[in-house]
């Protein structure tokens, strides 16, 4: 990438991460807002036609992807302004700290090292001063060992029957990651053998699930980092029952031995819930919840499409990882991704940030997205607990194309909002049925066309619409997308895709100043909920000191559900 100027330490304050001035007060800053006065209602129209080499030009690889920012309202002086704003936030230091093990994540004391989870054997990576590379690839063997015995049948049920079924029980990120990625990969699932997750603690979501499996057949796969998240352990017990139920006489002693395995950084809580610590597959506090699909937490996704497909995938983080940490930052992709990012929401103001993946299969790619992005970067104080100085964190949101099309795409086209958006396409289908494909593509392009481009009012006359329909048919255009291309999807491909995210989310949390792998704005509302619950089913009137819309909330569910 660049040398560092000035290494981080391996247990840093605050102060070693930030620079020493705000960065709202450096000179690349207002810099960068000078030239954003200068250019920005520029046109893409404009852009383009002054400058026939932009698209080239502004057109980037990583990896296997290819990475088009032309259609940005955005120069090449922007993106050399941004990577100094990077440089003086001191990213690639941050970089450099990250992949060394270093406790970046302040607020926790910890290191973050998913950079780890894909490290080849050999490679030395230290916490603490130990190496925990050997850690990584001896809990990927026995993942895959495990994962080996339950695919070839060698690993049955109480029943001596195969597992056909794995549900993976967990939620955030010990659930939205393997379960965009089983969508994502389930044309490698080879094994006769499906997945299904279960997150939500409303029970509609564990009944359906399970109402037409055979427990006999069924492995349930409990994921959860801390082991103590109520919504995962209310699940899990409610799957014991319907297991130990449905199994009836067949159950065994060691019934809950044979369909239950967990994934956990918790040993003692594993034991607790009564799972054999010999069926459970660790990981690291090092790894946030929202980074960890690409642990054990991958499991379920593991049993489904095998261990090999599984390590190709982490081939894929690998190459953006040695991408990220080689690159100048001035081709470095996820670094410029998420330097546009910070473009968009803190020069022009653009809060909301849409991907849109081309890929029917990539369907929940965005709902992995948001808690990957906004639970890292959805902060408003700094690393050293001074206020945010700039809007953080973009709300993200999307789903797959061609549906928005038909749904919410007027916005995107003629709305008061402007909406930076990724669009994700691939080259090659993986259902290579009838037109679809070259349908689904044409779509990808013209909808960038169309957002960059516009169509003018002359251009609507042309057509001989009628003057008092002129302006509702217009379209304004210079609506920023950036086009990411891919060959097609596969194991590799989604790790890289995975792993560009990961990287723009970093580089984005540095600009800010923020630690962007805590979470505390979740636990509020955890603690209100612990103390609500038994209000609701006290047999007793309980006597509530919360606010009177609280209050009222609580009683009106007592009243509905008496005794
Ligand atoms: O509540 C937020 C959170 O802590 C996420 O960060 C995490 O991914 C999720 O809950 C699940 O946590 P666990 O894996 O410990 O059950």
């Amino acid at each position: 990438m660049t040398s560092t100027e000035h290494e981080i330490p391996a247990d840093p304050s605050p102060a070693d991460l930030l620079p020493p001035t705000p960065l709202t007060q450096s000179a690349e800053w207002a810099a960068l807002t000078a030239h954003h006065s200068a250019i920005r209602d520029r046109h893409l129209r404009d852009l383009f036609a002054s400058d026939t080499e932009r698209a080239d030009r502004l057109t980037f690889e990583v990896a296997d992807l290819v990475v088009d920012l032309s259609k940005n309202r955005l120069t090449d002086e922007t993106l050399r302004l941004l990577v100094g704003l990077a440089r003086r936030a001191r990213l690639p230091e941050r970089i450099d700290a990250m992949f060394r093990g270093a406790r970046i994540n302040t607020t926790e004391g910890r290191a973050v090292l998913h950079v780890a989870l894909r490290a080849p054997e050999g490679e030395r990576i230290e916490v603490d001063g130990r190496d925990v590379v050997p850690d990584v690839h001896a809990v990927l063997a026995r993942m895959s060992e495990f994962s080996d015995r339950v695919r070839s049948g060698a690993w049955t049920g109480a029943t001596g029957q195969r597992i056909a079924t794995v549900v993976n029980v967990g939620i955030g990120g010990s659930d939205l990651g393997p379960a965009m990625a089983y969508e994502a990969l389930r044309d490698w699932a080879d094994a006769g053998i499906s997945a299904r997750f279960v997150s939500n603690v409303d029970a509609a979501d564990i009944f359906h699930a399970t109402e037409d499996l055979d427990p006999a057949t069924t492995l349930f796969v409990i994921s959860s980092k801390t082991f103590t998240t109520v919504e995962t352990l209310t699940n899990a017990a409610t799957a014991r029952d319907w297991l130990l139920r449905g199994l009836g006489d067949r159950a065994g002693p060691d019934a809950v031995a044979k369909h239950f395995v967990a994934v956990s950084t918790n040993e003692a809580e594993v034991r607790r819930f009564g799972i054999d610590p010999a069926n459970m597959f660790g990981f690291w506090d090092w790894v946030g919840g929202r980074y960890s699909f690409d642990s054990a937490i991958g499991l379920s996704l593991m049993v489904a499409i095998g261990p090999a497909r599984f390590r190709e995938m982490l081939a894929g983080f690998r190459a953006v990882d040695e991408h990220l940490r080689a690159t100048p930052l001035e081709r470095n992709v996820p670094v410029l991704l998420g330097l546009v990012a910070v473009w968009y929401i803190d020069l022009f103001g653009f809060d909301t940030h849409a991907v849109l993946p081309y890929n029917q299969e990539l369907a929940r790619f965005p709902a992995y997205l948001q808690q990957l992005d906004m639970e890292s970067n959805g902060k408003s104080v700094r690393l050293d607990g001074t206020r945010a100085h700039l809007p953080t964190g973009p709300i993200v949101w999307g789903t797959a194309g061609t549906n928005g099309q038909h749904a919410y795409y007027q916005l995107l086209h003629q709305g008061t909002h402007i909406v930076p958006a990724d669009f994700i396409g691939f080259l090659r289908p993986n259902h290579d049925i009838g037109d679809h494909h070259p349908l689904l593509y044409a779509n990808f392009v013209a909808q960038t066309e169309a957002l960059a481009f516009g169509k003018s009012a002359d251009e609507v006359r042309v057509e001989g619409v009628p003057e008092a329909q002129v302006a509702a048919r217009t379209f304004d255009g210079n609506r920023p997308t950036t086009s990411i291309v891919a060959p097609a999807l596969d194991p590799r491909i989604l790790g890289e895709l995975v792993a560009l995210y990961e990287h723009s989310v970093l580089t984005q949390g540095v600009i800010w100043g923020i630690d962007s792998f805590d979470q505390w704005g979740v636990e509020l509302g955890k603690v209100l909920a612990k103390r609500v619950e038994p209000e609701l089913t006290a047999n007793d009137e309980p006597a509530l000191r919360h606010d009177p819309s609280t209050n009222a909330l609580i009683r009106r569910f007592r009243a509905a559900n008496p005794g």
